[in-house]
């Protein structure tokens, strides 16, 4: 321990979860060191080593991510770089400092075809490039150190970035802001009164062509 006490240490501190954990500071008696990508690129070992330099005690916290699901899929080698190749660098050089590593992951590493709510032991089948990145960052986080925890957890949501919360709020502002009537297509093809067999879609098609 050094004689400032243990720190908390945030990669990816512009993130969602790195401003709440800037909001909420650090545990009494913990100095909470922080570091966003400018300041500590977690795919470059050495920019990790030099920021976890003399620290001795203490957590890291790896909440550097890349969390652009659909984007991950045309840029799968971006989304493991960061999210299996950053993991394992910055499990490395905590376990190395003797600091622990709570990693962040996601419910993506599922399939999502369980009925009912996961467990951590249940089998992971991830569907996406994502999911995959994320659960190679686990395998890495887990062969470079006993000392972790990894939290899979599920549309996290804050008043900073983007997040399904704030997407809602927005698209329900934008409905508020817009004004019309209603023009049901039943109505504007003069079928109202009339009772219409629904169309097989597969004769629909073929009606089109
Ligand atoms: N958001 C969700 O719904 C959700 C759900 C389940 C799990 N999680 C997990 O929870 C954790 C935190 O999520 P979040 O919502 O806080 O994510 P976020 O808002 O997208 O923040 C991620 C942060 O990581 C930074 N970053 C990306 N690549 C980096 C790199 N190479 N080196 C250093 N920093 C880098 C990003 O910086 P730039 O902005 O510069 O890219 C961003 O500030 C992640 O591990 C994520 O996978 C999130």
């Amino acid at each position: 321990m050094t004689e400032e006490g243990p720190v908390l240490v945030v990669f990816g501190a512009a993130g969602q979860l790195g401003r709440a954990l800037a909001e909420a500071g650090p545990p009494p008696g913990w100095r909470l060191v922080q570091f966003d990508r400018d300041g500590a690129d977690i795919t470059d070992r050495h920019e990790v080593e030099r920021a976890l330099a003399g620290m001795e005690a203490g957590v890291v916290v790896n909440a550097a991510a890349f969390t652009a699901v659909d984007r991950a899929e045309a840029e799968p080698d971006a989304a493991f770089a960061i999210n299996r190749d950053g993991a394992g660098i910055v499990a490395t050089v905590a376990a190395a400092s003797g600091l622990s590593l709570i990693q962040l992951s996601t419910d993506y590493v599922f399939d999502g075809r369980k009925a009912a709510p996961y467990g951590e032991g249940d089998p992971t089948n991830p569907l996406s490039v994502y999911g995959a990145s994320k659960l190679a960052g686990e395998d890495a986080v887990r062969a470079a150190t006993e000392r972790h925890l990894i939290l899979r957890t599920a549309w996290v949501f804050s008043p900073f970035g983007s997040n399904f919360v704030r997407t809602m709020v927005h698209l329900a502002r934008v409905a508020r802001d817009n004004y019309g009537g209603r023009s049901a297509t039943i109505r504007m093809t003069g079928m109202r009164h009339r009772r219409v067999a629904p169309i097989p879609l597969s004769q629909a098609s073929i009606a089109q062509q």
